[in-house]
């Protein structure tokens, strides 16, 4: 076995980030169906502006002058280290996974000893069971075709038909505000406040869970970061009404789509409140708000919409698969614990 040479990439190089961006898109999307990754310029910025909580380390392996795989790591203050391993389809088989996670226990010895990482085909799900990790959630990957969707809807009113994907049951105590860019001032509580619920809910499987309690403060930032780095935020919250002075935030979606590469847009979380599940409210904030990507010119400019559900979430998949998502393949996390002695 030749063994490979791993260095580690200066977050100012960006020759060699975009070389090593784009071996890692290839690892990881190589023979899938519209793969997403983040792009070059999200990457950059992302390496260039760290968050203060986290660090980022790109680690490139060659063989003489070519590359043949790598390795991403986030280590995030009381939080596991999230890993991403990748080797060319032309150099698997040969050690060069094993070699890159070796550097990787080095670099995390003294920092943390819990380390997640997320794989999307057979050949990572048997490297990470062979490097000791064990299976703690699985996700199916869906995509929309979003100009067939967008088509019907913008045609909606020509022929009306009650069992549409795009109809929502007009609940009269029910109030959606969307908006794209920045939350609303006065939107802004009840959002941190869902935000905290999701980190709470979300099933996590044998993940071990991460609670960020991300304040009002904290939601400005992360939004001036992801405008930083090209995302555009779309998104809606439901309110229900009621008999008392004000209204109870019930819920909220949020969806992302990216300026630099916009061919697929992102569903991200989806949240209602435990005490108003099955009204509804789930199909009226996902069908209201990607409804706004019709103002997103980027949007047009898109094939498809992707989300991810928990293989155990059974009315998220009703409603993702009426809406008209298709599963293409799966996600499956790994979680472990390096035993440095
Ligand atoms: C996962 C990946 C990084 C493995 O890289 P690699 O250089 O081929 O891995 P190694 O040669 O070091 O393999 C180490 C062990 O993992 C297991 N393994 C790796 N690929 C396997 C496969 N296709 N089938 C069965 N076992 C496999 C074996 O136990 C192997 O040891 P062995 O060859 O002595 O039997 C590579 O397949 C890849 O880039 N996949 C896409 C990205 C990804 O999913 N990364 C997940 C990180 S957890």
């Amino acid at each position: 076995m030749v063994d490979v040479d791993i260095t580690r990439i200066e977050p100012d190089d960006a020759a060699e980030l975009t070389r090593w961006h784009a071996l890692m898109r290839e690892a990881y999307t190589a023979d899938r169906t519209a793969a997403w990754w983040q792009s070059l310029e999200s990457t950059l910025t992302q390496f260039a502006h760290p968050r203060s909580d986290k660090s980022d380390i790109a680690l490139l392996a060659h063989l003489g002058d070519q590359a043949v795989g790598g390795a991403e790591i986030n280590i995030v203050t009381d939080a596991p280290a999230d890993v991403e391993i990748g080797v060319l389809s032309a150099h698997r088989r040969q050690g060069h996974g094993t070699s890159i996670a070796g550097v990787v226990e080095d670099l995390l010895r003294g920092r943390t000893e819990l380390v997640q990482t997320e794989t999307y085909c057979p050949e990572g799900v048997a490297f990470a069971g062979a490097q000791g990790l064990n299976i703690g959630n699985q996700e199916h990957r869906l995509l929309l075709d979003l100009p067939a969707y967008l088509h019907d809807d913008a045609n909606r009113y020509k022929i009306p038909d009650p069992k549409s994907r795009l109809t929502t049951d007009p609940d009269p105590n029910l109030s959606i505000t969307s908006w794209i860019g920045g939350c609303p001032d006065e939107a802004l509580e009840d959002w941190a406040r869902l935000r905290q619920q999701m980190d709470e809910d979300v099933p996590v499987g044998d993940l071990t869970r991460t609670l960020k309690h991300a304040g009002t403060d904290a939601i400005r930032t992360h939004e001036e970061r992801m405008d930083e780095q090209g995302w555009i935020l779309v998104s809606s919250i439901a309110h229900l009404n009621s008999a008392a002075p004000g209204s109870t935030p019930a819920g909220y979606t949020e969806i992302m789509v990216s300026r630099h590469e916009p061919d697929i847009v992102i569903q991200e979380d989806t949240l209602v409140d435990r005490a108003y599940r099955g009204r509804g409210i789930g199909r009226a904030l996902k069908v209201t708000n990607m409804r706004q990507l019709h103002e997103i010119p980027e949007a047009a400019q898109a094939s498809w919409v992707q989300t991810f559900t928990a293989d155990s979430n059974g009315p998220m998949h009703a409603l993702n698969r009426n809406l008209g998502f298709v599963t293409v393949d799966s996600m499956t996390a790994f979680e472990g614990r390096i035993d440095y002695s």
